[in-house]
């Protein structure tokens, strides 16, 4: 088994050996962080970022500078040729020769799996539109695994912006892949998790799924709430982005009924769904999942590039 020259561009690319791989890598490097500061030496990672991130782009530059490698690319594709015109074809035909390895953010759906079948090396996809997101979802499973102690056999709750947010349908994607988990949506009528995802979900069978809008009548069974943003850029027009916007706002309060060992995960950015007084919960571990996604990242890129 290696992942040595393979792209990632939506969870399922990988098995769930695989998936166990870079979680077991991304623990030793938590635990020794300098035994590999210099095993990217030599190595250039290409950070395409045709749409706005702080977590995914710092956080792919922080880990191959960590790994003793080198960074380039763009954060505002408005600067480079992408303006004249370029296509993601041509532009990573051309990276493909500049960098070992290429992360790409891009607003269409496709377009990173687009840029895999012109490229000469590894393709990750740092986000494609509304659709996936599966290094965010590497970060997200190490969180559970290290906080939770096992991927399986968690009641997990999905809330907010269900139909827009990226990280969940790769999350409830990989996590439905894993036995024993059931998942609670909770989420405004006009954003729920899109059909064919559901469609899928029931397909693969053994899967309990259970839909609410009302987050406070099953904050009780919970062992991971999953907050999301309402996903201003994706929606049409302003007037119902302005109505559904603060459908659900976490408190420290809202938690009373909540278990004692259950967690709050949010991919981050927030907005105002989650307040700030919750940030004191022992229970709110948004941050320490942010900072994971270092190590998963660290783990991935390496694996990728076949340096361990
Ligand atoms: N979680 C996440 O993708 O954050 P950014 O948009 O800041 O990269």
């Amino acid at each position: 088994m290696s992942l040595k020259g393979k792209h990632l561009i939506d969870p399922n690319d990988f098995t769930l050996e695989e998936l166990d791989e870079i979680f077991d890598l991304s623990e030793k490097i938590i635990k020794d962080k300098e035994a590999y500061n210099s095993i990217c030496n030599g190595k250039i990672l290409g950070a395409l970022f045709y749409e706005p991130s702080t977590r995914t782009r710092l956080s792919f530059e922080s880990a191959m500078l960590r790994m003793g490698g080198r960074v380039l690319g763009f954060s505002d594709a408005t600067h480079s040729s992408v303006a004249k015109g370029e296509s993601v074809a041509d532009t990573i035909r051309v990276l493909s020769s500049y960098a070992d390895i290429v992360v790409m953010r891009h607003p269409k759906e496709g377009a990173p799996r687009l840029a895999s079948q012109y490229a000469n090396v590894p393709i990750i996809n740092g986000g494609d539109g509304g659709h996936q997101h599966p290094t965010q979802t590497l970060a997200d499973l190490l969180t559970i695994r290290v906080l939770k102690g096992s991927i399986e056999g968690n009641k997990i709750a999905f809330c907010g912006d269900l139909k827009f947010g990226r990280t969940v349908h790769s999350l409830i994607k990989t996590l439905s892949r894993y036995s024993g988990n059931k998942f609670i949506l909770v989420s405004p009528n006009e954003l729920r998790l899109p059909k064919y995802l559901k469609n899928m979900l029931i397909k693969n069978g053994n899967i309990d799924i259970y839909e609410t809008e009302d987050l406070e009548s099953v904050i009780e069974e919970i062992d991971i709430l999953y907050m999301t943003r309402i996903q201003k850029e994706r929606f049409f027009n302003e007037a119902d982005y302005v109505r559904l916007k603060d459908s659900y706002i976490l408190t420290r309060n809202k938690l009373n009924n909540a278990k004692s060992d259950m967690i709050v995960m949010h991919p981050l950015p927030r907005v105002n769904e989650i307040s700030y007084d919750l940030d004191e919960d022992e229970r709110a571990v948004y941050f320490t999942q942010a900072r994971f996604g270092i190590y998963t990242r660290m783990a991935l890129m390496s694996l990728l590039l076949g340096v361990i």
